[in-house]
């Protein structure tokens, strides 16, 4: 039929049949969203086959324009229904879903290495009792040096070493400041709270003006420790790390401690833990000692102690001071430094969980 034809009403009652039987095959075998597309334009577009036939209802009577208009719009509504119906099913039937294969993993960041070996040793020496404090990185010199005992003209005190932020200073009176060289300066600011005894780990990054090479990064990480109260030994000091070495290192882990000199301790030492990739039989990691120097320690100066408001006739203490990239390097026996802050995701991913 065409427009302009008289109108028959039982003809264009047959012509609703065809297109809706026509339009349905066409929507539901179009095998793209384009040839949908097409297909809904060309029967139910405005100027498409279902509208020619609703138009040419007004030369009818109005009982059979009625009726013929009625019918047209359930044939328009069912077919639009297909339309919107068919956007997933079709897909779903193109696509074929098959619900036993394995899935697209989601691939998970992870925790940096440095974070996660900090996290390890904060739960170790909580399980210890201590507890967890931090300090500013921007330091005075005379929490960084002076009230750690180290007197003017100390190595580690030179412009060459440490980076001296003088741009800070309006005036000669104002304190000299500087990026802090280890993390003991938390020990006097931990003290000065007064409140005794204390038992506190301190992680933290650290800044030193080193040259970059394999084991030195002239911003880096420690983790300071201190614990003052009356009768505190350096026995508590070797009992506390026989704990941390086997917990860290594994069950057969021991430790031993050599003197050493810092001038915030006295006496001082050096702590050595067992070296657990060759059992101490020697080898290139421990450079055939059997033991792996770990960290510096030692039983808090009185100087410190006094200058931190402590009374040190009755009160005494240990501190230490660990590396934590040098220890999650022996731990995972890591060589290179370098590697913790480049970010190469390899690297990242291959550092033991
Ligand atoms: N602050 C020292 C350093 O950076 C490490 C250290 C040694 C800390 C002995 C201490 C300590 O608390 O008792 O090399």
């Amino acid at each position: 039929m065409t427009e302009g034809s008289p109108a028959d009403p039982a003809a264009l009652e047959r012509r609703l049949a065809e297109i809706e039987r026509d339009a349905a095959a066409a929507l539901q075998g179009a095998s793209s969203p384009d040839a949908k597309q097409e297909a809904r334009y060309r029967y139910l577009g405005r100027k498409g086959e279902l509208s020619q036939v609703l138009r040419s209802v007004a030369g009818l009577s109005e009982a059979d324009r009625r009726r013929i208009g009625a019918l047209g719009n359930q044939v328009k509504e069912r077919l639009e229904a297909l339309v919107d119906a068919g956007e997933t099913g079709a897909a779903v039937a193109t696509q074929a879903l098959d619900p036993t294969l394995p899935g697209i993993p989601i691939p998970l960041g992870t925790l940096h290495p440095l974070t996660r070996m900090t996290d390890e040793v904060c739960r170790i020496f909580r399980s210890l009792g201590f507890g967890v404090a931090d300090g500013p990185e921007i330091e005075t010199a005379e929490y960084n040096f002076d009230r750690l005992n180290t007197k003017e003209g100390h190595p580690s005190r030179d412009p060459r070493d440490t980076f001296y932020i003088s741009q800070l200073r309006a005036s000669a009176s104002d304190p000299v400041l500087l990026l802090r060289t280890h993390t003991s300066p938390v020990q006097i600011r931990t003290l000065l709270q007064g409140r005794l005894p204390v038992r506190i780990i301190v992680p933290g990054r650290v800044f030193r003006r080193d040259q970059v090479d394999a084991t030195h990064s002239p911003v880096f990480h420690q983790v300071e420790g201190l614990y003052v109260d009356e009768g505190v030994s350096l026995a508590h000091l070797k009992g506390v790390f026989a704990s941390f070495a086997r917990q860290a290192f594994g069950a057969s882990a021991t430790v031993r401690l050599r003197p050493s000199y810092f001038p915030f301790t006295e006496p001082s030492v050096e702590l050595d833990v067992s070296c657990v990739f060759c059992a101490q039989r020697g080898c290139s990691i421990c450079k055939q000692e059997g033991w792996i120097e770990l960290l510096g320690a030692g039983m808090v100066h009185p100087n410190v102690l006094a200058g931190a408001g402590v009374d040190a006739a009755r009160y005494t203490g240990f501190a230490f001071g660990m590396g934590i990239e040098r220890l999650t390097m022996l731990r995972y026996g890591i060589n290179e430094i370098r590697h913790f802050y480049e970010n190469d995701i390899r690297f990242l991913k291959s550092v033991g969980r």
